[in-house]
C-alpha cells in the first residue's frame, strides 16, 4: 500500500509571469482555493496521510503559512526545497529520505484532476507493489505533454516528451505510483537536452522491464491544464461553474480529512478560526451542520 506522496510545487511558472514573479504559481487562486488545495486533495482522497511538499528555494515561509507541518487536516506535511528546476524525477533524489524503504506517488503542483470514481480508481492505485503505473487522457494538443502510444490492450509501447509528431493523442498526466526502485532508478537518469531530468526516461525504464501499468481517468473525468494563464483562467471558471452549481466544493481539504476520519469536528472548528471570515469557512461551518 502506498502511505506516501510527493507534490512538486516548485518551477519558476515563466508561462504565468508577471504573475508567478512574487508568488509561486501553486499559491495562486484557482478560483476559491490556492492551486495546490488540488493536488493535495487528489493525494488524500488516495489516502495518503505522509506528504513531502517540495518548494523552490526561499518560498518555503510562503507555504508554511497555508499549509502548516502542523495542520488541521490530520496529515503529515514535511517539506524540502529544490534549488533550481532539475526536472520531475528529481522528487526523487531529494526525498530519498523521505521515502526512506517505501513505494510513493509523485503529483505535479500544477495538475487539476476531477471526476466521477476517480477517488475509488487512485484507491486501486496505491495498492501498487512492484512497477510503477501512470494515468492516461486524451487531450487535443500532445506535443505539450508526455504522450504515450498503446496497443489495443491498453499496453504501453512508448512514452516521448512533448513529441512535435504523434499520432497518440494520449497524454500522460502528472499523477505517478512508482515502487522504491524509483530512488535507484532517478539516480542513473542523464539530464536531457534542455537540460532537466526527464520523467519519460524514468517510465521507459519500468516500461523495457515489461513494469509500467497505463490506467485511464476515462472519458466522464477531466483532467485541465493551468499551464498559461488562459488554461488557468479556464480552469478556474470549471471549478466555479462546478461548485456554484452543486453547492458543493472541489478540493475541500478539511471535508476530505473528516470523510477519511482523519479529524474531529474540534479541527475543522480550528480550521473556521484560522481561514477567517470568508466563504470557505462559511462552507465548512454548513458541513458541519
Ligand atoms: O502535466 C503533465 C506533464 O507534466 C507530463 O505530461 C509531462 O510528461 C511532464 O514532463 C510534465 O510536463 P510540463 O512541461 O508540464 O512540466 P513543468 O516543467 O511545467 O512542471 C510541472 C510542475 O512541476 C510545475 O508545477 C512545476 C513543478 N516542477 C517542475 C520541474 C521541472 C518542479 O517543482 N521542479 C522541477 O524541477
Amino acid at each position: 500500500m502506498i502511505k506516501k506522496g510527493i507534490i512538486l510545487a516548485g518551477g519558476l511558472g515563466t508561462r504565468m509571469s508577471p504573475l508567478t514573479k512574487a508568488v509561486n504559481k501553486q499559491l495562486l487562486p484557482l478560483y476559491d482555493k490556492p492551486l495546490i488545495y488540488y493536488p493535495l486533495s487528489v493525494l488524500m482522497l488516495a489516502g495518503i496521510k505522509n506528504i513531502l511538499i517540495i518548494v523552490n528555494k526561499g518560498q518555503l515561509s510562503q507555504f508554511r503559512k497555508i499549509l502548516p507541518e502542523k495542520n488541521n487536516l490530520g496529515i503529515n506535511i514535511h517539506y524540502k526545497e529544490q534549488s533550481k528546476p532539475r526536472g520531475l524525477p528529481d522528487a526523487f533524489l531529494i526525498g530519498k529520505n523521505f521515502i526512506g524503504k517505501d513505494n510513493v506517488a509523485l503529483i505535479l503542483g500544477d495538475n487539476f484532476f476531477y471526476g466521477q470514481n476517480f477517488s475509488s480508481k487512485l484507491k486501486k492505485s496505491v495498492k501498487l507493489k512492484y512497477g510503477a503505473q501512470v494515468y492516461l487522457h486524451p487531450v487535443n494538443n500532445p506535443n505539450l505533454y508526455g504522450v504515450a502510444t498503446t496497443n489495443k490492450k491498453n499496453k504501453i509501447l512508448k512514452i516521448i516528451e512533448k513529441p512535435k509528431k504523434t499520432k497518440s493523442n494520449l497524454a500522460v498526466t502528472g499523477i505517478y505510483f512508482f515502487d522504491n526502485n524509483v530512488i535507484d532508478l532517478s539516480k542513473t537518469l542523464k539530464p536531457s537536452k534542455r537540460n532537466e531530468l526527464e520523467i519519460v526516461d524514468l517510465l521507459n525504464k519500468y516500461k523495457k522491464k515489461g513494469k509500467l501499468k497505463a490506467e485511464f481517468i476515462g472519458r466522464g473525468g477531466a483532467w485541465l491544464d493551468t499551464g498559461n494563464i488562459e488554461d488557468f483562467y479556464n480552469t478556474s471558471n470549471f471549478v466555479a461553474a462546478i461548485e456554484n452549481r452543486q453547492g458543493l466544493k472541489i478540493a475541500c481539504l478539511e471535508e476530505i480529512a473528516f470523510v477519511n476520519k482523519w479529524i474531529e469536528k474540534k479541527d475543522i472548528l480550528n480550521a473556521i478560526k484560522f481561514y477567517g471570515n470568508c466563504n470557505y469557512s462559511k462552507y465548512l461551518k454548513r458541513f458541519l451542520n
